[in-house]
């Protein structure tokens, strides 16, 4: 099912593993000791998630973790990024340390270590606690220092093992889905909250970095994921839209963490909305931390122009609630082409953009966390036939491949996801797993990408 040439696109030292996050997959939502998380409220608010799911049960794999780890190895997974969820670890979001919750992730992590897969963590997958919410959650400065907290209390207990360290995943998501676009939990709808989360959050990271080096005895890689957005211009448009969007959308994040600043533009486009006195003297310079590597979450591109710039007939969207602040204005344009069941269009020549204007600018080693594809599986006499999967990926690291040759430091290739899970506000409905879940039986099946996966892993074992 697969050539040598797949096993040869991502270069040796280069990770190829999967990702998933704690609660798209793990249930037990009230088990061992777990407080509620801001997406256990806004999956049971009706009307929120489609369908009503709730990410109660997910695909159980509290409970099914041995099993669900056995069927990674057999796939030859290298590397495995999970999450942590932190009201297991401070069901209130402070005060004691809920035990239970850490030796779940400590006997992962040595679980994960037995079968010879290396661990990468991520501790903010957007379960942000709800007592923490309930203070104010990133609008108040102090969930910066519980998030530092966090991190000093996992990195003395896992840190000998960890190969990776990740602070955020997607801050944008957290921030502008969240607090700005009423999309994601908690659910807010104020372009002001959304910056004021969004900084708050660097300044986790900031304060978080430092906690992570300090506390790991084997001193493992540290890094952040961030959806960086890939922006076009519409047909016709001028760079504008695209620099607007360039910047809250990506250098909001990319500014603070590796430059120390955020752009002066970003300040003059969002100041009707909000003064910035949320930063506070030193806070740039906190967040602006060594890392190791940069993790970047890729899907899709992004086609954008100025009102009534270009040519007028392309069909422009705006996207629900405005997870732009400032840049309301701006129009998307879907482009042509085939897409994903998200409706998102097949675009891998973007991997290679990104991945080598990044690598261009920061001159940071980087590694793809997430890439992948929901489609409308369909399970036919036991099998899931997903060609479009596999086509899309094997695209995607043809892709990452030309970055490498182009002299990238790629670190690892991470496809999203092991295991179809809750996709957020689509619920169980949009399915990215290279392994399929029925969730009324938890059955697990490999689709056809899982086996493809397998066989490209097992002739990158072979030429070692
Ligand atoms: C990015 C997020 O990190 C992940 O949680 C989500 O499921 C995928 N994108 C697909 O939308």
């Amino acid at each position: 099912m697969t050539g040598r040439a797949d096993a040869r696109l991502l270069p040796a030292r280069a990770l190829l593993g999967v990702a998933t996050a704690a609660y798209q997959i793990e249930g037990a939502a009230a088990d061992g000791g777990r407080g509620p998380s801001i997406w256990d409220t806004f999956s049971h608010a009706p009307g929120r998630i489609l369908n009503g799911d709730t990410g109660d049960v997910a695909c159980d794999h509290y409970h099914r973790w041995r099993s669900d780890l056995d069927l990674m190895a057999e796939l030859g997974v290298e590397a495995y990024r999970l999450s942590i969820s932190w009201s297991r670890i401070f069901p209130t979001g402070r005060g004691d340390v809920n035990r239970e919750g850490l030796d779940f992730y400590d006997r992962l992590i040595d679980g994960l270590v037995e079968r010879g897969i290396a661990p990468i963590v991520t501790l903010y997958h957007w379960d942000l606690p709800q007592a923490l919410e309930d203070g104010g959650g990133w609008l108040n400065r102090d969930t910066s220092s519980r998030f530092a907290d966090l991190a000093s209390t996992v990195a003395p207990v896992l840190g000998d093992r960890v190969h990776t360290w990740i602070t955020l995943n997607e801050p944008w998501c957290a921030a502008f889905l969240g607090y700005a676009a009423d999309v994601h939990a908690p659910g807010r709808n104020d372009p002001a909250a959304g910056l004021r989360a969004a900084h708050h959050m660097n300044l986790g990271h900031g304060l978080a970095v430092p906690e992570l080096r300090r506390l790991s005895a084997s001193r493992p890689d540290v890094s952040a994921s961030l959806n960086v957005h890939l922006v076009k211009p519409a047909p016709g448009a001028a760079r504008d839209a695209v620099d607007r969007i360039d910047r809250v959308g990506n250098q909001v994040w990319l500014g603070p963490m590796l430059r120390g600043e955020y752009p002066h533009r970003l300040l003059e486009e969002t100041a009707h909305l909000t003064d910035w006195s949320f930063v506070l003297p030193g806070d740039e310079m906190q967040i602006h931390q060594p890392l190791d590597v940069l993790g970047i979450n890729y899907y899709l591109p992004m086609v954008v122009r100025m009102p009534g710039e270009g040519v007028q007939d392309a069909g422009a969207h705006g996207i629900a609630g405005n997870p732009w602040p400032g840049s309301e204005h701006v129009e998307f344009i879907q482009p042509e082409g085939p897409t994903t069941a998200m409706g998102w269009v097949v675009y891998p020549d973007g991997l290679e953009e990104l991945l080598t204007s990044l690598w261009d600018e920061f001159g940071i080693p980087l590694m793809v966390t997430e890439n992948g594809a929901a489609f409308h599986d369909v399970v036919d006499d036991g099998r899931i036939h997903d060609p479009e999967r596999i086509a899309f990926l094997r695209a995607h690291l043809e892709a990452a491949a030309r970055a490498v040759r182009r002299g990238v430091d790629l670190r690892g290739y991470l496809m999203w996801s092991f295991l179809d899970n809750f996709e957020w506000a689509f619920g169980y409905d949009r399915r990215f797993g290279l392994v399929h879940v029925d969730y009324p039986t938890q059955e697990r099946t490999p689709k056809d990408s899982a086996r493809w996966f397998a066989a490209l892993a097992r002739e990158r074992a072979a030429a070692r």
